[in-house]
């Protein structure tokens, strides 16, 4: 068996720079070092329904932002299988299956599933939990093992869904033989990288806290998001001694900066050392430590940028990938399920001799 990596995201909104540095990156790595012989990146609008189920518009809506996003940062569909979850009926199939081998009270541990329940509000309220969503990780489990992934490039909140599968896994193939692949989670590598905060500079960068920078943000909302940052509430005129712990413009300059940008865009210091020791003995502005940070930003959006406004020219061309895709994921999921039922004995109508047979047999030996 091949290298096989797969992962994908619920299309609930654009992708922003959290994502670019804690996943995206990740599979851009992937996909270059041609060390896999399949990648599969799944827009997963059915798991974004699990908590979007009143909203299906907004879903629909993000497969192509999210899929432009892609495009846009260089994925290329030569060599990675972008595809839609929602399109594979194996998926729910598996689903169906896997679900007997998993017990309430594990899924109730599961910490993924307790912290977005607590965000949702699912614990408490007239409304309750909906199945759909408590059961997601079992319908992940389907998503990855349908396509023998041995390697899954996820961010570390997506751990407890690994092992979560994992465990499905060793249950179907203690029961049923050895059917399904175990997979493996990927981690960023670059630790720092897992921990871009928001504009904030305390919570981690996400949609629904309103501090993201989108990985298609325009120019001039760019900039404003840039100067809004928070710093250090201490640091006012630029002689103040200022601290770079808990400042957002320095938490991203940790994450994207290289040496090769003070040459670029700053080139009073050598690297980022220089500069923090420079901001923390006071004497270095706010304003010129933002500029430096938007100089960074928009080089590299600028070029996404570009990118995508090729393909929002081209969005023929953007629907036959994604259905090419589709159709390619379509078939290696199937391939999978028919596997299952074959284990788990329900391929009933595969060899009509075969069963015939069988069935003679269990009734002469009654
Ligand atoms: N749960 C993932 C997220 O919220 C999305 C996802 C769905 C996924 N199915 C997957 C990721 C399978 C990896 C593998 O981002």
């Amino acid at each position: 068996m091949g290298k096989i990596a797969l992962t994908g995201d619920r299309p609930t909104g654009k992708l922003h720079l959290g994502h670019l540095v804690g996943s995206l990156n990740n599979r851009l790595n992937l996909q270059n070092d041609k060390s896999f012989d399949e990648i599969y990146i799944m827009l997963a609008d059915g798991q974004g329904l699990t908590d979007n189920f009143n909203n299906p518009k907004k879903i629909r809506d993000n497969i192509i932002q999210v899929t432009l996003d892609y495009l846009s940062i260089g994925l290329d569909p030569n060599r990675v299988t972008i595809f839609v979850q929602s399109a594979l009926p194996a998926l729910t199939e598996l689903t169906f299956y896997y679900m007997n081998l998993v017990t309430v009270p594990r899924l109730e541990r599961n910490p993924t599933v307790k912290s977005e329940m607590e965000l949702r509000g699912f614990n408490s309220g007239d409304e309750g939990l909906p199945v759909g969503f408590f059961t997601y990780p079992i319908s992940q489990a389907a998503d990855i093992t349908a396509f023998d992934a041995n390697v899954v490039p996820v961010g570390e909140d997506q751990k407890p869904m690994l092992e979560q599968c994992r465990e499905i896994v060793h249950k179907f193939n203690t029961i049923y033989g050895e059917t399904l692949v175990m997979p493996e989670i990927m981690l960023p590598k670059n630790e720092k990288a897992t921990r871009l905060k928001g504009l904030d500079g305390v919570e981690k960068m996400s949609k629904s806290l309103n501090n993201c920078i989108y990985i298609s943000e325009p120019s001039d909302s760019l900039n404003k998001k840039v100067m809004s940052m928070y710093t250090d509430k201490n640091h006012i005129k630029p002689t103040d001694p200022g601290n770079v712990e808990g400042n957002a413009v320095f938490n991203f300059l940790d994450i994207l900066c290289e040496d090769r940008h003070f040459n670029d865009y700053l080139n009073d210091y050598k690297n980022l050392d220089e500069m923090k020791e420079h901001y923390k003995k006071g004497g270095l502005g706010d304003v010129k430590c933002k500029k430096f940070l938007y100089a960074i930003l928009e080089e590299k959006i600028s070029k996404y940028r570009d990118e995508r406004n090729k393909w929002e020219n081209n969005l023929s061309d953007v629907y036959d990938i994604l259905e090419t895709g589709t159709k390619k994921a379509i078939a290696k999921s199937n391939a999978t399920y028919a596997r299952v039922k074959k284990a788990m004995y329900m391929d009933y109508f595969d060899d009509k001799n075969k069963i015939v047979e069988e069935w003679k047999t269990i009734l002469e030996n009654k």
